[in-house]
């Protein structure tokens, strides 16, 4: 079977770039995004493709190919599912924050309200597939609710999860380590997989798409998840482990990197890893292997989680500790808020947690991010409910200029590792701060002797007690 017209429900992070890429690679299909939020479908059409609701190197001049020829973004969420023949479902599972599993599983709501509007709108033959990052066995819920439209109508369910990376995303996807798909073992679950496969192999060699169950399918997506976290969470424990002992975490994370059955990727000692997938898919695998009994499986990789916040919490008691024990009514300023460089995507990013602990202790905070807007930064802080939002209005302040950010401050946290950092004015900028100038750098994106030539007191995670402040 040959798809001529695809839809895509959820215009964000992943459904974005990713049906940006299949248009761009297959001209010959129509593609059309659609989602509830009509600002943000606006921002996908502005003329202006530095306008794009989402930063990602390279995106824009895709969109600016694809746009308008096979590749559209729309609110008609109805026209588009009807037309299609394959359905992508793209849309976001938060974790709850409600009910059974609040704090711990995904909610679903938002996948179950798409398969009944695809219940209710199909009249014609659909390929539903299951992009979101979603529990085990999800699937078998779909199917409960397309399987009994009573309509004739045929749904095959595929679970074809996407592993491209924020602030890498275009590349990932043009080049992905491997796609998969999980399908039904039976004829017609065959030949939906192999109409996605057809998709994909307009780009992808036939040997890096891979075909399971879809269970299996499911279940990897949290698996790579939750092996990529536990890389990061390793070495954060032993940053600290380094910075009592006198080695370095830089040093270290090299010496196993070679080590081809352990690898030099995803070694990057940090303030803590964020974004949207790895805590809310950690926490939902701890959640189903909870509701299975499986305790050990469960406590072996809550560890993942709570090494991660004790990361943050220990860089921001670090600042609090080495400014003499106060930071009240001191300038802090935090350079990035994004949770990883290269992107303007903020959930879950370390600065928001480590902004809050310094709010806390009364600290006045300057943010500087490439990337993210005011309106973003105090959004985050204010949905943390610490405090009221006009407490966050009166102790943050978000500038456009770095330079400015930095003037007059007591430290600066090194938050995101945005490549522009490094090629500061750092003379300049020592000159206009307070005395001592105490740089935290939670990237390691500093050579710590280079800017103590300076005349800075460093701080770096991971670095060995007697380098350190
Ligand atoms: C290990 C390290 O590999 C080696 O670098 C170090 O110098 C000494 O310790 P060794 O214990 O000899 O070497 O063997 P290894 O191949 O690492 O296996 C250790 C155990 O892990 C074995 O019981 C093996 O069966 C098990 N294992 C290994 C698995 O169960 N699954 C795997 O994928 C790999
Ligand atoms: C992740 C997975 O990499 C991707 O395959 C999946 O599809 C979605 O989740 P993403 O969250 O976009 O992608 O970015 P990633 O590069 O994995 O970084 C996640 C966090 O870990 C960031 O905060 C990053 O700074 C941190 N990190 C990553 C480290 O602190 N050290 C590292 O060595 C790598
Ligand atoms: P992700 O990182 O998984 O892409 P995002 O939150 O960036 O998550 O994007 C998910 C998008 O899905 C949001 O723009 C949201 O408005 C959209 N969405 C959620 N539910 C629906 C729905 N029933 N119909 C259309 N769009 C939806």
């Amino acid at each position: 079977m040959s798809i001529k017209n695809i839809c895509c429900i959820g215009a964000g992070y992943v459904g974005g770039p990713t049906m940006s890429v299949i248009a761009l690679k297959c001209p010959d299909i129509k593609v059309t995004v659609v989602d509830l939020n009509e600002k943000r479908i606006a921002a996908w059409n502005d003329e202006d493709v530095s306008n794009l609701p989402i930063y990602e190197p390279g995106l824009a001049e895709v969109v600016q190919e694809a746009r308008g020829r096979n590749l559209f973004f729309s609110t008609e969420v109805d026209k588009a599912i009807d037309e299609a023949e394959l359905i992508f479902i793209s849309v976001n599972t938060p974790t709850k924050t409600y009910g059974v599993g609040k704090g711990m599983a995904a909610d679903l709501k938002y996948i179950e309200l798409c398969a009944r509007q695809i219940a209710r709108v199909a009249t014609t033959d659909k390929i539903v597939v299951e992009k979101s990052t979603l529990p085990v066995r999800t699937a078998e819920a779909l199917q409960n609710i397309l399987h009994n439209t009573g309509k004739g109508v045929r749904f095959d369910i595929l679970s074809n999860p996407e592993f491209l990376a924020e602030g890498t995303a275009v590349q990932d996807l043009l080049n992905a380590d491997r796609v998969l798909i999980g399908g039904e073992n039976t004829l017609g679950g065959q030949k939906a997989t192999e109409a996605l496969a057809n998709i994909y192999s307009n780009w992808i060699p036939e040997e890096r798409i891979l075909r399971t169950s879809v269970w299996s399918s499911e279940l990897s997506k949290l698996t790579a998840n939750a092996f990529l976290a536990q890389r990061v969470s390793s070495i954060n424990a032993m940053s600290e482990l380094c910075e009592v002992t006198g080695a370095d975490v830089q040093e270290v994370a090299r010496a196993i990197g070679t080590d081809s059955r352990i690898g030099p990727k995803f070694l990057k000692a940090s303030v803590g890893f964020g974004g949207s997938c790895f805590q809310k898919d950690i926490l939902n695998l701890v959640y189903i292997a909870k509701s299975y009994g499986l305790n050990e499986v469960a406590d072996y990789w809550e560890q993942v989680i709570i090494m991660n916040d004790h990361q943050k919490r220990r860089f921001a008691e670090k600042i609090v500790k080495t400014l003499f024990n106060t930071v009240s009514g001191k300038k802090i300023t935090l350079l990035g808020w994004a949770f990883k460089k290269d992107t303007n995507d903020t959930r879950e990013s370390a600065a928001i947690y480590v902004a809050d602990y310094l709010l806390s202790e009364q600290a006045e905070i300057v943010i500087y991010d490439p990337k993210v807007s005011q309106e973003q930064i105090l959004a985050d802080l204010d949905y943390l409910n610490t405090r009221s939002e006009a407490e966050n209005r009166a102790l943050v302040t978000v500038v456009n200029n770095p330079m400015e950010a930095c003037d007059n401050a007591h430290a600066i946290a090194i938050m995101t590792e945005w490549d522009e950092f490094v090629n500061y004015d750092w003379k300049q900028i020592y000159n206009q701060m307070q005395k001592p100038a105490f740089i935290f750098d939670g990237r390691a994106i500093f050579v710590p002797s280079e800017m103590e030539n300076i005349g800075f007191e460093m701080y770096t995670i991971g670095l060995a007690y007697s380098k350190n402040i």
